[in-house]
């Protein structure tokens, strides 16, 4: 099935501006045939950290703010996993870790539900399995907001992934880790997403409205459901008659390439922010280029 990158949202660059646009039109998703891309027209605007001068348009300028610690570069990033499933993207993640795309290390696995497929499989590598929140039948098996806190800062993590945790992440968390929470979603973003429609109803929800394309987004988690800044989507193509189960499938598919690859880019530290609160993933291979 042919797969495509979507990005956070389209830009005009003026002539004048110091980024410009390098295609226009939809490509194959890999680092160095992206969709969309900018780069630095002048070896000033390359070595400069500060903002880059606003050009006389209202094109949005990236900020060349690196999201994470500056002092260790090369330090493997500490990575906290929420599930409440299967945990597959989890499995793909961990996976990741050991076989060099994700310069980090999976140190905690956080779940709803202990027993689920994604904390054995933490289990099962030796991973520690916390438990949050509290369950209403158990509450001394569960953390605290408060509690969970502590413990992710005890273990130094870096970011805090969500893949199938079903419930709100609380505040506490939100506020402790600003910018370090990613979650993925199996649909494209904004559309299809908040309280509710979670799994298979997420798919039954694209093929009634008869959308052509879904595939997963991944977003920066803020106190709602599905509203953070998107940072990356894939597409999928719908076809005439899928099953929401069949849909389902081949999104799961292209969410495990794509969460890994993002994971990969936040252990790089090549996530960027523009000015206007976008953040865009910056290119392996061409460091000027951003999707
Ligand atoms: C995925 O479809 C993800 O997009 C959604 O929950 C599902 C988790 O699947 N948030 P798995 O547990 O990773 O297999």
């Amino acid at each position: 099935m042919e797969s495509r990158v979507l990005f956070s949202s389209q830009f005009n660059f003026p002539v004048n501006s110091p980024l410009k646009t390098r295609e226009t039109s939809f490509a194959p998703f890999t680092p160095s045939r992206n969709v969309l891309s900018f780069s630095f027209t002048s070896p000033a605007d390359r070595c400069s950290m500060r903002p880059l001068v606003k050009a006389a348009s209202s094109a949005p300028q990236i900020v060349a703010e690196v999201d994470g610690s500056r002092e260790e570069p090369r330090r493997r990033k500490k990575l906290a996993v929420f599930v409440s499933g299967g945990g597959s993207n989890f499995r793909k993640i961990h996976e990741g870790c050991s076989d060099g795309s994700v310069n980090g290390d999976v140190v905690l696995l956080v779940t709803n539900k202990k027993d689920c497929g994604g904390a054995e499989y933490a289990r099962s590598n030796g991973i520690p399995v916390l438990v949050f929140p509290k369950a209403k039948r158990e509450p001394s098996d569960g953390l605290s907001p408060s509690e969970l806190v502590d413990v992710l800062r005890k273990y130094g993590v870096d970011f805090v992934l969500l893949a199938g945790y079903l419930k709100l992440i609380p505040v506490e968390l939100v506020q402790a880790f600003p910018k370090r929470i990613l979650n993925i979603h199996p649909a494209l973003l904004p559309a299809f997403g908040g309280k509710g429609l979670y799994g298979i109803k997420v798919h039954k929800a694209v093929i009634e409205s008869g959308a052509r394309y879904s595939g997963p987004t991944i977003h920066f988690v803020d106190e709602e459901y599905d509203t953070g800044r998107i940072l990356a989507q894939s597409a999928v193509r719908v076809i005439a008659n899928d099953t929401p189960e069949e849909l389902a499938k081949r999104v799961l598919h292209e969410e495990h390439k794509l969460y890994v690859e993002v994971v990969g880019a936040i252990c790089e530290e090549r996530i960027k922010w523009r000015e206007d609160g976008v953040p865009l993933i910056q290119n392996k291979q061409n460091p000027d280029e951003y999707y």
